[in-house]
């Protein structure tokens, strides 16, 4: 491959990787787009300079170049896990259940970013030399420390997250005029899950200190539930959904295809008629609500009414969600709160704020 042609394709690499690491805020299938161009990218990246292995005796005499080695290696290894990782996660390659696909994308994602800089750091000089190869060195250094010590953040992707309901939902009252009613629905409730079920919140779960689940859903509810006063109730579908989060998103992405809710119902049994405000706490599923969301809110009884929605989320936020609400209810539709699914458990003031200022307007 020529020179320029060499050029091109490991700029497009590099911009596809961070276009990648942005994947969190991307649609999803834009973000496996991207990760199969990146793979396709990354071979051809490997074809092109396939002279440097063809001479790799030669080109190993030098501790220099067995570090460089060992980092070509280590970043193969890791962009391995990464495309394995995120085939698993996109239901493509049968790998099991039970790993925390999550967490290795995320863990991949890092390491690759860190060993790519390094890369960078050697082979960059080929392409831009002096002062803006050290500008860009001391930029890319920063944003793979960003990316390392920002781990903390994303702690909740690499371990159980066991919170003390009763201490999260304690705090500021803000009463809606009215009866209210919170409605959530959320994965825990809706799936078998094993004693054993991977409670790391990737998986979007939580645990309180006995070791009992809790959905993100849920615990917004419960928030919910004690700054508006009211009552709660949950929205239970007959058939549930599989442990495996991969395997739910599957089923998920099925449901809504087809246009068919699965048979539901809301737990304990209330009517809503005899509310005059339903908070409705609901996971984004693909970009929308789940289908037996998207039932409740078309009931009549809700004719009139005012629906407060709160959406919990991967990074989509409320998606399209609100839209689709507001076309299949024949509630009044207030504007969202949306909560990422790792501030689950710092949500509670977001949630207080967010319901005084609807009250005001009320
Ligand atoms: C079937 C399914 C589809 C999802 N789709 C999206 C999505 O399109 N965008 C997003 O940001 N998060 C998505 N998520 C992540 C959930 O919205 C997020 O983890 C949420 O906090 C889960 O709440 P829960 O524990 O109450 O079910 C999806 C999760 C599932 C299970």
């Amino acid at each position: 491959m020529a020179t320029r042609g060499k050029k091109l394709l490991d700029l497009a690499l590099l911009l596809l990787f961070f276009a990648g690491l942005l994947g969190m805020f991307l649609p999803r299938w834009l973000h496996e787009g991207l990760g199969v161009l990146l793979l396709a990218g990354l071979l051809l990246h490997l074809v092109a300079n396939e002279a440097y292995f063809r001479t790799l005796r030669k080109n190993l005499r030098g501790a220099s170049q067995r570090v460089n080695l060992a980092n070509i290696v280590l970043l193969a290894g890791s962009v391995l896990a990464l495309a394995l990782s995120g085939a698993a996660l996109a239901g493509w390659l049968p790998l099991g259940a039970g790993a925390n696909w999550r967490a290795w994308h995320l863990g991949a994602s890092v390491a690759a970013l860190v060993l790519l800089f390094l890369h960078l750091l050697r082979h960059g000089r080929r392409y831009i030399r002096g002062r803006r190869f050290a500008f860009l060195a001391g930029a890319g250094f920063l944003l793979a420390a960003v990316s390392f010590f920002g781990l903390p953040y994303l702690d909740r992707w690499y371990h159980t997250v066991v919170v003390d309901p009763a201490a999260l939902v304690e705090g500021e009252k803000a009463a809606l005029p009215g009866r209210v009613l919170t409605v959530y629905f959320s994965r825990v409730g809706n799936t078998n899950f094993p004693e054993d079920a991977d409670a790391v919140s990737g998986a979007s779960l939580m645990r309180d200190e006995a070791g009992e689940l809790i959905g993100n859903a849920q615990m917004i509810a419960a928030m919910a539930q004690s700054v508006a006063g009211g009552d709660q109730a949950a929205i239970l579908t007959a058939v549930k959904y599989p442990a495996n989060y991969g395997e739910t998103t599957r089923q998920a992405k099925k449901e809504l295809e087809r246009g068919t809710p699965p048979s539901w119902r809301v737990f304990p049994r209330v009517n809503p008629a005899t509310y005059d405000i339903v908070i409705l706490v609901y996971p984004l599923w693909w970009g929308t609500m789940p289908p037996a969301v998207a039932a409740f809110a078309a009931e009549e009884a809700l004719t009139g009414k005012t629906i407060i929605p709160i959406v919990t989320h991967g990074g989509g936020g409320a998606g399209d969600s609100i839209a689709d609400l507001r076309q299949q209810t024949k509630a009044r539709v207030e504007e969202p709160l949306t909560v990422y699914s790792s501030d689950i458990p710092v949500a509670r003031q977001a949630i207080a704020d967010y319901l005084k200022k609807i009250r005001e307007k009320m």
